[in-house]
């Protein structure tokens, strides 16, 4: 069901520090399932394109940046309540406010430079699923 769905992105950040194995095996066994998954980059436009919302905020110019400055994993993630208990998992958006054990107290590095992206509404998730992947990737 799509309303189940969440979009995660393991950032560059992550990525070039080694860590996809261990945040994969997190999400895994906090019990969301791999519906799609692939290792890309993002082109700047692609990164402008994926983060529009935030076109008018002051940060936007740093997130497209740091977003398409490396290879990332995005994933379509499967669970009953999936957007919301993914943000859970993930912790706060600073890494210094997020709970202990979280993804992002584990592995992130700063405000900006956070390990991973989620999805923050049933609405945006399929969106963000549908920018990444083709249908016949959604299994
Ligand atoms: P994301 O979309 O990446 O999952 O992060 P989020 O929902 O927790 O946070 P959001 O408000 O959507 O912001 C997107 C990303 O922009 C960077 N950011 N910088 N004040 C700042 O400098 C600032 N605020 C946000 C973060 O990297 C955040 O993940
Ligand atoms: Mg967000």
């Amino acid at each position: 069901m799509a309303t189940n769905r969440t979009l995660t992105m393991i950032k560059p950040d992550a990525v070039k520090a080694g860590h996809i194995g261990a945040i994969l095996n997190q999400i895994t066994e906090a019990g969301f399932r791999i519906v799609s998954m692939k290792m890309t980059q993002l082109t700047k436009n692609g990164a402008e394109r994926f983060y529009e919302v935030h076109r008018e905020r002051p940060f936007y110019g740093e997130l497209v940046e740091f977003m398409s400055s490396g290879p990332i994993v995005a994933a379509i993630l499967e669970k009953d309540n999936a957007v919301a208990d993914f943000r859970k998992l993930i912790g706060a958006t600073n890494p210094a406010e997020a709970a202990e054990g979280t993804i992002r107290a584990r592995f992130a590095k700063s405000l900006g430079e956070n390990a991973v992206h989620g999805s923050d509404s049933d609405e945006n998730a399929e969106i963000e699923g549908n920018f990444h992947f083709a249908g016949v990737e959604q299994f």
